[in-house]
Order: structure tokens, then C-alpha cells, then sequence
């Protein structure tokens, strides 16, 4: 075997995976309340972004090879129903308007409400449980929202029940037949999410997600959640967290052909980065972390490292 080794461009030859920046997805936080840009303590390396300088940061992204980022907004007015979430005039959809000028990069909304909602939860409270079908209406205005604005890919990450027919069908009634879908299919409710409720200011102000995102310990479940976001008209299904998580992937690689991106969430980042700053890892790690992603079977990974290999590697 090690005939296949010996030198860097033989190795390169043999390798089974390439890690390629067109298949990164970097997140990006838009805040309402700023101008300027703020560092995301919990995120070394990352920053918030006011409409003022998005523009700016996303255009500097396109310059680094990057192609698609993903979008989160922090608004100014959270209230019960997070009917900010779906303001035409809203701080997302502005950012998708200003990005409408940009030649390539591919900017997709999140689309959830857990920014929005003053109990940090990402749909519309009866009691004190999240309503299915009464989010469903509010996740419907806020993809047509975002289409209006110009979105050519939402990314519903609420992990409520029949969101993406629902979403389907409402940008297939209205003519936005063309805009896709990157449905978060088996999102967990995962620790590894610490440091994005800083970032996204979208921490639960009581409980926890575990009524609606997915349980660790389980993965016929998911396989079946990503069976049924297929069968609604899911473009992409997602497996997030991804390191933890590569066995998910894996199965779900083995199992079904439509494209499937795998999301590295912020304590992934933070962890290895954390580890990278203070010496404990090389940075080669990075690149590892990411590969080991693709290897597992995914097409597309949103990291927070995308950026970062960009800038720092020739990938
Ligand atoms: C909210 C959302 C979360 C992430 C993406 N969208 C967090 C959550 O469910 O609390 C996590 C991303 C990350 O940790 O990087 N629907
Ligand atoms: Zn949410």
C-alpha cells in the first residue's frame, strides 16, 4: 500500500476526497442594532455584521473564492409571535436585497424564528410548547418574504412538522416555483450550539428545543425525518451537527441520492479553533475536521471554517 503514498502527488492522485472551496457554505450574522461589526466573543474569528457593512463582508467573501454563505439576522424588536421574522422591510430581507448586486455568491436565509420570538423559540408558543401548524403560517410568510427579496434557496432549520411541504407550497402558489429548499432535516438538540446563541442571540428564555429537534441518541429517526423532507420537496437534506454526527451521514449517503449538505455548527468551530489558538492543535486540524465531513458523505458543508481555508489554504 505504500507504493501509494510516497510522494505528495501521488498521494494527491490516490486521494478519494478533495476538499474544495465551492463546497463551502459560510454563516453569516447580520444585526439589526449595529453599524460596524462586533466580534462574536464565544466565536474567535468571528463578528456580526451591520447592514451598514454586510455588503462589504460579503463582497470580500465572493473576492476569497467563497460561493454561497448562509444568513442569520439579529432584529432590533423581538415579540411574542416573531412577526419580525417576516417584515418585508426586516433586517434579512434587506440583506438578501443588498447581496442582489453581488455576481456569484449565493446568499441563503435561514429561515426560523428563534431570533425573533421574545421566548427564544424557534415558532409560535401555545402554552408552553411550540404550536406546529400555527408556525407552519409564519414560516410560510417568511419564505415568501424572502423570495420577494430575491432568495433563490431558503433553509428552514425550525425542525417543525411538515415545514417543507408547507414552504413548498406556498413559493410554488405565489410563482417562486425556481426558489429552492435546504431543509434542515436532522437537526439535533445538540450542545454543540452554545456559542451560535451568543452569536444569534437566540438562546431559549425557558426550556430547551428537545420537543422539536432531534434526540443524539437516536438514527433511524433521522433517516426517516430525511425520507420525509424528500418526499415534501426537500432540494438539499442536512445532517446537523457533523462531527458527532458522521455516522448519520454516512447512513444517510448510503441511502438516498439527492444532495446532502452537513452543517458544522458553532462549537465545532470554536472548539477547534480554541484548540488551534492556544497551540494544543496544528492547524492542519482544520483542514481534517472538514475533510473527514466529506468523507462521511456530504456534497456541501456550511462552516464556520470556510472562510478561514479560503484565506489560509489553497483548497
Ligand atoms: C436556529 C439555529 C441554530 C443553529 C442554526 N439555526 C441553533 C439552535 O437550534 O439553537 C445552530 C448553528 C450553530 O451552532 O452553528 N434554528
Ligand atoms: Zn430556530
Amino acid at each position: 500500500m505504500r507504493r501509494h503514498r510516497y510522494s505528495e502527488t501521488v498521494r494527491d492522485l490516490f486521494s478519494e476526497t478533495v476538499l474544495s472551496v465551492d463546497k463551502l457554505i459560510m454563516p453569516v450574522f447580520v444585526d439589526e442594532n449595529l453599524t460596524g461589526t462586533r466580534p462574536v466573543s464565544s466565536m474567535p474569528g468571528i463578528s456580526r455584521y451591520g447592514l451598514d457593512t454586510l455588503p462589504g463582508y460579503l463582497a470580500s467573501l465572493e473576492d476569497s473564492g467563497i460561493r454561497a454563505a448562509i444568513l442569520f439576522g439579529i432584529p432590533s424588536r423581538k415579540d411574542h409571535d416573531g412577526t419580525e421574522a417576516y417584515n418585508p422591510r426586516g433586517i434579512v430581507q434587506k440583506s438578501i436585497r443588498a447581496a442582489g448586486t453581488l455576481n456569484k455568491l449565493v446568499v441563503i436565509p435561514d429561515l426560523c424564528m428563534c431570533e425573533y420570538t421574545d421566548s427564544g423559540h424557534c415558532g409560535i408558543l401555545n402554552g408552553n410548547g411550540v404550536s406546529n401548524d400555527e408556525t407552519l403560517e409564519s414560516y410560510k410568510k417568511i419564505a415568501l418574504s424572502y423570495a420577494e427579496a430575491g432568495a433563490r434557496i431558503v433553509a428552514p432549520s425550525g425542525m417543525v412538522d411538515g415545514q417543507v411541504a408547507a414552504i413548498r407550497l406556498a413559493l410554488d402558489d405565489a410563482g417562486y416555483n425556481e426558489v429552492m429548499i435546504l431543509a434542515y432535516s436532522a437537526k439535533y438538540a445538540s450542545t454543540l450550539y452554545s456559542p451560535f446563541r451568543e452569536a444569534a442571540d437566540s438562546k431559549p428564555a425557558f426550556g430547551d428545543r428537545k420537543s422539536y429537534q432531534m434526540d443524539p441518541r437516536n438514527v433511524r429517526e433521522a433517516l426517516r425525518e430525511m425520507e420525509l423532507d424528500i418526499s415534501e420537496g426537500a432540494d438539499i437534506i442536512m445532517v446537523k451537527p457533523a462531527l458527532f454526527y458522521l455516522d448519520v451521514l454516512a447512513r444517510a449517503r448510503s441511502r438516498f441520492d439527492v444532495p446532502i449538505a452537513a452543517y458544522s455548527v458553532s462549537a465545532e468551530y470554536s472548539m477547534i479553533m480554541n484548540g488551534v489558538n492556544s497551540g494544543l492543535l496544528p492547524p492542519g486540524s482544520i483542514n481534517e475536521a472538514i475533510v473527514s465531513i466529506f468523507r462521511g458523505g456530504a456534497d456541501m458543508v456550511i462552516t464556520y471554517f470556510a472562510e478561514w481555508l479560503a484565506r489560509n489554504q489553497p483548497v
